[in-house]
């Protein structure tokens, strides 16, 4: 448990977990979590901006107590999700002259997701400020990057901003502020892959938004504070661009090696005309590399086996997967191998359908080995992709 002054009177009092190995249960960590909580001791009032995981309450109340803190008047939720939210009703009972303030929306939340009360709730409209005495919060809405509840807080006198999930990293640290290394960098790639990419354009708007507020100090919910803006909002410009990179993304899954050889001879056709490639195999992958990888790529050949008679299950996954993260490629392919017979691509196609993407040949469904002529097939998608790519 941290407890780490960031300017006068604003505190970090949140906490690192280094043995949290999945999130959503979903992507692995590789670098553990923090969850992120701040004190703001106005010359007036006391708030604590965003609360705590449930499996740490107790921790973190204790901490609070042993800093000191005997009072809160207002507990600032920028966001109903409950890895920051779901302390509040143990907060609530441990300081009950405090008052929840935030968003109709999040409010609507804390109601029907954590029984908090609407008595304890003040809600507040965009932009509303709110005076600690000599610092004023200002609530800034910000819905869609992730939920549609977020909101930020800004403290108008020492120009910070709290940003919620936006900007943040998975990630733990012994000094609450950033030090920028490839790890860090990582880290931040990863948690933006998977919890803000479906999100991409409102991130566009709101990376933009945040720069032009000229801030110095950025404190997300998640990872470490920014003293210098620009590093994280730079990496996110360059995330939430529309234009991808001259990268392939090839996801496979391959029962007898067929699909994996049609693989590498497709990455190894594209690499020679100077396109790089990332090979994912599916069943063993780590599926956040795989994530980023698609937060730059331009193309995605998804390569399955059939089991029984459709694709096999672990590529519906994926693509499922694929689908609901969104990336901003624009070219895809299909290939794979079957035994005895049925129909590969019909789901898989179906599930990929929203993403719009540019198929760029025939799906190319191979009985066992790939034969020459299939290898001249994969030559076609090949070319197919490396024309597509010098656009
Ligand atoms: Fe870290 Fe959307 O909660």
């Amino acid at each position: 448990m941290h407890f780490q002054e960031i300017k006068p009177d604003i505190f970090y009092c949140g906490l690192n977990d280094c043995g949290r190995k999945m999130f959503d249960e979903l992507i692995p960590l590789e670098n553990g979590t923090s969850y992120n909580s701040f004190l703001i001791k106005g010359s007036e009032k006391t708030a604590i901006i965003d609360t705590m995981y449930p499996p740490f309450t107790d921790e973190y109340i204790k901490n609070l107590e042993e800093n000191g803190v005997e009072h809160i008047d207002y507990i600032i939720e920028n966001h109903g999700e409950q890895d920051h939210s779901g302390s509040i009703p143990a907060l609530l009972e441990r300081f009950p002259e405090a008052v929840v303030v935030t968003n109709p929306k999040v409010a609507e939340n804390l109601n029907s997701m954590l029984h908090v009360s609407p008595e304890k709730i003040k809600t507040v409209g965009n932009n509303e400020e709110l005076s600690l005495g000599d610092k004023t919060l200002q609530f800034i809405f910000a819905p869609g990057v992730h939920w549609p509840d977020t909101m930020f807080t800004y403290i108008k006198e020492d120009n910070i901003l709290f940003t919620c999930d936006f900007l943040g990293a998975h990630y733990t640290f012994d000094d609450v502020f950033a030090v920028p290394s490839q790890e860090l960098e990582h880290s931040a790639k990863r948690y933006y892959a998977e919890i803000m990419m479906p999100f991409r354009m409102m991130c566009k708007k709101y990376t933009q938004i945040v720069k032009d507020m000229n801030v110095d100090m950025i404190l997300p919910s998640h990872g470490p504070v920014y003293k210098n803006p620009e590093i994280i909002l730079d990496l996110y410009e360059d995330w939430t661009s529309d234009t991808p990179k001259n990268l392939v993304v090839l996801p496979y899954v391959s029962m007898y090696d067929s699909t994996k050889s049609m693989t590498d001879y497709l990455a190894e056709k594209l690499e020679t005309a100077g396109i790089k490639t990332y090979k994912h195999d599916i069943v063993n992958g780590d599926l956040g590399d795989l994530a980023m990888a698609l937060v730059d790529a331009s193309t995605i050949v998804l390569g399955t086996s059939m089991v029984l008679a459709g694709p096999h299950p672990a590529s519906v996954n994926i693509a499922y997967v694929v689908s609901i993260l969104r990336p901003k490629a624009k070219f895809a392919a299909l290939i794979g191998s079957y035994g005895w017979g049925g129909k590969l691509f019909d789901l898989i196609g179906q599930i990929l359908a929203p993403l719009k993407l540019d198929m760029v040949a025939e799906p190319l469904q191979v009985k066992g080995k790939p034969k020459t002529e299939d290898y001249k097939k994969l030559d076609e998608i090949a070319d197919a992709i490396i024309e597509k790519h010098k656009q």
